[in-house]
């Protein structure tokens, strides 16, 4: 028998779905952007690399044969989002998932060091940016009277002894995940975060002066699951569930991926 006739076809959990993902360009958005387009989805890509963002959009498009457009956007802007979010609706006529996942990070562990300027950047971007995409989406879900609003948290929203800025900034995203919740569950639309551990991608390298290797190891050397490691796909299968209909009664949440690196511990 031919074996391949045995293999179970991919249900694709997102078929017809429009998302946009921003900060997916590299990183944990650009690996969700490519499962999304896996799973039927057609993917705005948001985020400021305009040359990788161009050739991720156009790589994961041959690939998978779904409309990926690039549009470029500083999410802090509200003018881009703006744009961003209207270029979804204009090309597809709807808009289904907003994934607010675009992120700096900092690296201020002592009060004393820390300076206005960058603290207020990280805000910009990781508050601020997740704020716009939350109001521009809701903008277009509301009248739909359904819709997904997911942010890109951390480990940081729950683990103390993290950089100031960034952890302020993923406390807040925690918090307007779930304003957004109890607001507009009355639309149909679901507010979820995600909060990952440790992922070797582009920033956590820059941010922590490390290889992807060392990324690892440190990661491993914090999760209780020793057997696995993170990665950004392990993100993007999170977002997945919460952006399909799997998720459907679940708003609110903020879901650690962090193999319970941050649990409390005897
Ligand atoms: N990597 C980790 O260990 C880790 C852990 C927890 C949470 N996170 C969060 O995950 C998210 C994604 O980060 P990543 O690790 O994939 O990093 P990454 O650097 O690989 O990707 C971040 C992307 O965001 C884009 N970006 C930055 N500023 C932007 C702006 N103003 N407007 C639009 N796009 C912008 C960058 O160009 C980049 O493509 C961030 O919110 C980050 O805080 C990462």
């Amino acid at each position: 028998m031919d074996g391949s006739s045995l293999q179970t076809p991919v249900a694709k959990r997102l078929e017809g779905k429009v998302a946009i993902i921003t900060g997916g360009a590299s990183g944990i958005g650009q690996s969700t952007a490519r499962l999304f387009a896996k799973h039927g989805a057609k993917v705005v890509i948001v985020d400021v690399n305009s040359e990788l963002g161009q050739s991720v959009a156009s790589q994961i498009q041959s690939e998978f044969k779904q409309p990926v457009t690039y549009v470029n956007c500083d999410v802090s802007n509200e003018k881009d989002i703006e744009n961003a979010v209207n270029t979804a609706v204009s090309l597809h006529g709807k808009l289904d998932i907003m994934f607010n996942n675009a992120g700096i990070g900092s690296r201020d562990y002592e009060i004393a060091a820390i300076e206005h300027e960058r603290f207020r950047q990280v805000m910009d971007i990781n508050v601020y940016g997740g704020f716009l995409g939350a109001k521009h989406a809701s903008r277009v879900m509301i009248p739909q009277k359904k819709g997904c609003i997911l942010f890109t948290a951390s480990g940081a929203s729950v683990l103390a002894g993290t950089p100031y800025a960034y952890m302020a900034s993923k406390c807040a995203v925690v918090g307007l995940t779930k304003n957004l919740a109890v607001e507009l569950g009355k639309y149909g639309i679901r507010s979820n975060c995600i909060s990952p551990a440790l992922v070797p991608t582009p920033m956590a390298a820059a941010d922590l002066g490390m290889n992807t290797k060392e990324l690892e190891e440190l990661g491993s050397s914090m999760s209780c699951l020793k057997e696995v490691k993170l990665d950004a796909d392990d993100i993007a299968e999170a977002a997945l569930f919460f952006a399909s209909d799997d998720s459907k009664f679940i708003s609110g949440m903020n879901l650690l991926v962090d193999g319970a690196a941050t649990l409390p511990k005897m």
